[in-house]
């Protein structure tokens, strides 16, 4: 054993208080800090909460063979970035569920990524960003092409993309209902007022059935306005995808205001609070 290491009553001491003040230091760090704009991406960013779509809200829209109960499902992801969350959307859908017929329309309000997105051309560096990539992905998913990696047409055909805001209510509400709504990582990188804002408009496309997608929303936020909003969190693999967006943003707690602190279940409202999986439908 490496004496250094140990653990003395003093350090014990210093390491409980710590961890007792960090909760106070993210509080004051999400009340005082500038939130700003991050065009930053991943390939399968959260592999967990793709099994619980796999595992409980795609079965909400097929039938027996697999086939989709209500014609192609219409999918909308806000805050696209490159695209790295849609196709990673596409081949998940289609290596799981073959038969299913589904539409991903992706936004952002940069138009430089969404350029970007629209060819699929990535370098090997943007793939290997992903915390969860390894080959058997980088293989299944893309084509080596010109020394870059091109995403497969078969996951390219159903994505497309255009510049587009969560906070531009008129554009939003001539989107219409859509089966499944993506925002994840942007609320908590703007102000208050405009996460609200742009919650509001997200929740304006769900019908009853919907089921939206919120990792990355200030958690005091996102248990008031899914309460408000009466939206159902998906208690399933809660933990485990929480743990995911830890990977990445668990170093910048209580720092920054994108920091990921540890998973508890001390609150009443755990499941709303930790969730990020929600419908204004019950969940089975
Ligand atoms: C940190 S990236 C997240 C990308 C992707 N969703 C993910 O989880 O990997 C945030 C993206 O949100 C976009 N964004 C910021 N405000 C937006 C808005 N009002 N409407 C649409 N996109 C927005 C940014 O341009 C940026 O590309």
């Amino acid at each position: 054993m490496n004496t250094s290491m140990a653990s003395t009553p003093i350090t014990s001491f210093k390491n409980a208080i710590r961890e007792l003040v960090r909760p106070i230091k993210f509080w004051y760090t999400l009340k005082t800090q500038p939130r700003q704009n991050k065009v930053y991406t991943q390939f399968n960013r959260f592999p967990h909460q793709y099994q619980a779509l796999i595992e409980k809200v795609i079965p909400r829209f097929i039938d027996a063979d697999g086939l989709s109960t209500r014609g192609p499902l219409r999918i909308a992801v806000f805050a696209c970035c490159t695209g790295a969350e849609p196709f990673s959307l596409a081949y998940t859908l289609r290596s799981h569920f073959p038969k299913l017929e589904f539409n991903i329309q992706a936004y952002d309000i940069v138009k430089e990524v969404v350029e970007q997105a629209k060819t699929g051309r990535y370098t090997q560096e943007e793939v290997d960003e992903g915390d969860f990539i390894n080959n058997e992905f980088i293989e299944s998913v893309f084509d080596r092409v010109d020394g870059g990696l091109e995403v497969k047409q078969c996951y390219r055909a159903p994505v497309s993309f255009d510049v587009g805001d969560m906070l531009d209510a008129e554009s939003m509400s001539s989107i219409g209902n859509c089966d499944l709504v993506f925002a994840q990582n942007v609320l908590f990188h703007l102000p208050a007022d405009l996460a609200v804002n742009a919650f509001s408009n997200l929740c304006n496309l769900l019908s009853p059935s919907s089921v939206l997608f919120i990792n990355g929303m200030d958690t005091d936020m996102r248990i008031k306005y899914t309460k408000k909003l009466k939206l159902f969190p998906l208690n399933y693999l809660v933990e485990e995808i929480h743990n995911d967006a830890r990977v990445n943003r668990g170093a910048g707690w209580a720092n920054q205001y994108w920091g990921r602190g540890p998973f508890s279940t001390k609150s009443r409202e755990w499941v709303r609070k930790f969730g990020t999986i929600y419908s204004p439908t019950e969940w089975l």
